[in-house]
């Protein structure tokens, strides 16, 4: 997606992707995740963050949390609404806020830093990747192999599937084939839940939808 259109959507406060409180899925499933990995939970990277609660609760089980937002706005309620103080540096093509153990860097996801390229114990994509177009997700998904995982890296991804024809998105549909497509070369899909969540959607149902699934994935190198 063009980021005129994400910053616009901010601005307008049309957000309406961000929840109120911390995602459900991630509490549930958080602790299995963490018990898979052998080392110290230490860095997870969170994608596309927005302003969400998640950051917050993820910070609570790993040393450092890094996000990835474009839009300032978005930053700068996420640390009003926490009630947190920041402090701000610069990076490369980055603007880096700072709070305790959660740092925001603000700035297109396809740029990589410096500072960014490290390995991540967990990767939490959660409205990220069907945030993005058809035509960008190869290339999305080529960052995260090129520049930020170990051998022990988990991916935690939630992911939405419906009838692409009967909304325009986003989000997009990205269903398991093209996930599949996407990761399946070197990396094993495990589906962990998949919850039909139309009902508690209705601006979707609304757009058209007659179906909305929800996938939660744990993606992990062969
Ligand atoms: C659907 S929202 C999801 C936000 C968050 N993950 C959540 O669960 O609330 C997608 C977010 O990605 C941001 N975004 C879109 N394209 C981006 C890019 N190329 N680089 C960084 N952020 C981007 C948008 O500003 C928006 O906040």
């Amino acid at each position: 997606m063009i980021p005129d259109f994400w910053q616009q959507r901010w601005q307008e406060n049309n957000i309406g992707f961000h929840l109120e409180q911390v995602n459900p899925v991630l509490q549930k499933v958080l602790s299995n995740v963490l018990s898979k990995q052998s080392q110290e939970y230490s860095r997870c990277l969170v994608p596309l963050c927005g302003k969400s609660h998640d950051l917050v609760y993820l910070a609570k089980h790993f040393k450092h949390v890094v996000g990835i937002e474009l839009s300032e706005i978005a930053i700068l309620d996420f640390f009003k609404e926490q009630s947190l103080d920041y402090s701000i540096s610069d990076e490369d093509n980055y603007k880096i806020y700072t709070s305790n153990n959660i740092k925001l860097y603000q700035g297109d996801f396809f740029e990589i830093s410096k500072e960014l390229k490290q390995d991540y114990d967990l990767i939490y994509d959660r409205a990220a990747l069907v945030a993005m177009p058809k035509e960008l997700r190869q290339a999305y998904v080529d960052t995260f192999k090129n520049f930020y995982l170990n051998n022990n890296t988990q991916i935690l991804l939630i992911a939405l599937s419906y009838n692409q024809s009967e909304m325009q998105g986003p989000p997009f549909s990205v269903a398991f084939d093209e996930i599949n497509m996407l990761y399946g070369d070197k990396f094993s899909i495990t589906i962990i839940s998949k919850t039909d969540v139309l009902a508690q959607a209705p601006r979707f149902k609304e757009m058209g939808l007659n179906k909305l699934e929800e996938t939660t994935y744990i993606i992990q190198l062969n």
